[in-house]
C-alpha cells in the first residue's frame, strides 16, 4: 500500500489511483475539471517527495521547480505528500470589467488585471485557468492580446447544471475577483512558422474565442496568405460576432469568414453554408493542398477529434494541426 500524506493525515492510495482521486475519495475539495491534464485546475504541491515526470510535464517549468504538479496525472509509485496550492502565491488577480451577451447562450467576459506587470505572457488563442470566488477552476481560451489591449477577453457559454457557468450567468457582477493561471495550449499564430502558409480555422460554439484570437493576431502581424475561418452553430442565432467578422472580411480580402448552420434560415445578410462545419469545410477543401495549411480546430471534443482525422486523411500534416478540445468534467447525475 502506498501512503499519501495530506495535512497530518495518512491516506491510503489504491493501486494505480491518482492523487486527485485519492483526495476526492477522502472528502478533500480539490478543484478539478477534465481529469485529462488539460484544464490545470487540479494543481497540487508535492511535499517531501518528487512528483512523477508524467504529472509535471504538463505545467510550466517555473511551477515545476517549486514542486507543483497535476494531481489528476500523478500516480505515486512510493509514499508521497501533497498540499493544496495558495493561489495568491502565483496566480494573477483579475476583476470583471464587463459581462456582455454575444448571443442568448454566450457571454463576452472582459477582465482587468489588478497589477498589469504581474500578467503572464501568452499568445492569443492559448487558454488560462480561471478560479472563481468559490474556488471552482475551469479552462477558458483567450480571444485577444493583453499586451495590445490591456485587458483579457473570454467567451463563455452557458452550461446547464455547470458550476462555474451557473455562477457566471446568475451571480457574477462587474468588480468580482478571479484568479488566473496560464498560459497553456498550442493553438496560437506563430509568425516564424505560419507567416507564409495559408491558415484554416474551424470551431463550434465558443471554439470561436481562440480562433478569433489567432485571426486578429495573424492580421495584426500582416499575414500574407489566405485565412479561412469556419464557425458553426445549429441555427444562425447560435453564431456570434457575425458583424465583426463580416467587417473584418471586407477590410482584409485574404480573410474569408464561412458561417455554417445545420438548420435552414431565411437570413439574407448572413448567407451561411448549410450543413455541419466539418461537412462544409471538407467539401470546400476537397481540391486544396492541405499539406501546406496551418490548421486550428477548437470546440466540442467530438468535433475537434473527428475533423482532425478527416483533414489528416485528406493530406494535412499532423504537426500542423493544432487542437483545443473543450473537454468538460464528466458528471454522473445522482
Ligand atoms: C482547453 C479548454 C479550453 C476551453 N475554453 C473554453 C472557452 O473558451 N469557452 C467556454 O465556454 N468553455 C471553454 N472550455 C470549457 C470550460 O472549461 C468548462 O468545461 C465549461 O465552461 C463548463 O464548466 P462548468 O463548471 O459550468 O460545468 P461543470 O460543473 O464542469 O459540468 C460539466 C458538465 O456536467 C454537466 N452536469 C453537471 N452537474 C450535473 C448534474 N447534476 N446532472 C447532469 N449533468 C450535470 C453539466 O451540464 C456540464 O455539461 C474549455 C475547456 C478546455 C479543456
Ligand atoms: S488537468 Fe487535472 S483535472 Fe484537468
Amino acid at each position: 500500500m502506498t501512503t499519501l500524506n495530506y495535512r497530518q493525515q495518512q491516506l491510503q492510495l489504491k493501486p494505480n489511483e491518482t492523487v486527485l482521486d485519492c483526495l476526492l475519495r477522502h472528502g478533500v475539495a480539490l478543484p478539478y475539471a477534465c481529469k485529462a491534464g488539460m484544464c490545470q485546475a487540479c494543481l497540487v504541491k508535492a511535499v517531501g517527495c518528487t512528483a512523477t515526470e508524467e504529472s509535471s510535464k504538463w505545467i510550466k517549468p517555473a511551477l515545476q521547480a517549486r514542486g507543483y504538479t497535476l494531481a489528476c496525472q500523478w500516480v505515486p509509485a512510493t509514499d508521497a505528500g501533497a498540499e493544496l496550492p495558495e493561489l495568491a502565491d502565483f496566480a494573477v488577480t483579475a476583476t470583471i470589467r464587463s459581462l456582455q451577451p454575444l448571443n442568448s447562450q454566450v457571454l463576452q467576459v472582459l477582465l482587468d488585471i489588478a497589477d498589469p506587470r504581474s500578467m503572464f505572457a501568452y499568445r492569443p488563442g492559448q487558454y488560462l485557468t480561471a478560479t472563481n470566488p468559490a474556488g471552482v477552476a475551469r479552462a477558458y481560451s483567450i480571444a485577444n492580446d493583453f499586451a495590445v489591449e490591456g485587458m483579457v477577453e473570454l467567451h463563455i457559454a452557458a452550461t446547464s447544471h455547470g458550476e462555474f457557468t451557473h455562477w457566471l450567468f446568475s451571480t457574477a457582477r462587474a468588480g468580482d475577483q478571479l484568479y488566473l493561471r496560464g498560459p497553456t495550449g498550442t493553438c496560437f499564430y506563430d509568425v516564424r512558422d505560419d507567416a507564409d502558409q495559408p491558415l484554416l480555422l474551424a470551431g463550434t460554439g465558443t471554439g470561436l474565442a481562440p480562433l478569433l484570437g489567432i485571426v486578429r493576431d495573424a492580421l495584426r502581424q500582416q499575414h500574407t496568405q489566405a485565412i479561412h475561418l469556419y464557425h458553426g452553430g445549429r441555427t444562425p442565432d447560435q453564431l456570434y460576432l457575425v458583424d465583426e467578422l463580416q467587417n473584418l472580411a471586407r477590410k482584409h480580402p485574404d480573410f474569408h469568414y464561412h458561417p455554417c448552420v445545420i438548420e435552414a434560415a431565411d437570413n439574407p445578410a448572413l448567407r451561411p453554408s448549410l450543413g455541419r462545419v466539418e461537412q462544409v469545410l471538407v467539401q470546400d477543401m476537397a481540391k486544396a493542398k492541405l499539406s501546406a495549411y496551418r490548421i486550428y480546430l477548437c470546440g466540442a471534443p467530438a468535433f475537434v477529434h473527428g475533423l482532425r482525422k478527416k483533414l489528416y486523411l485528406q493530406g494535412a500534416r499532423s504537426e500542423h494541426i493544432h487542437c483545443d478540445p473543450f473537454t468538460e468534467r464528466t458528471v454522473v447525475p445522482d
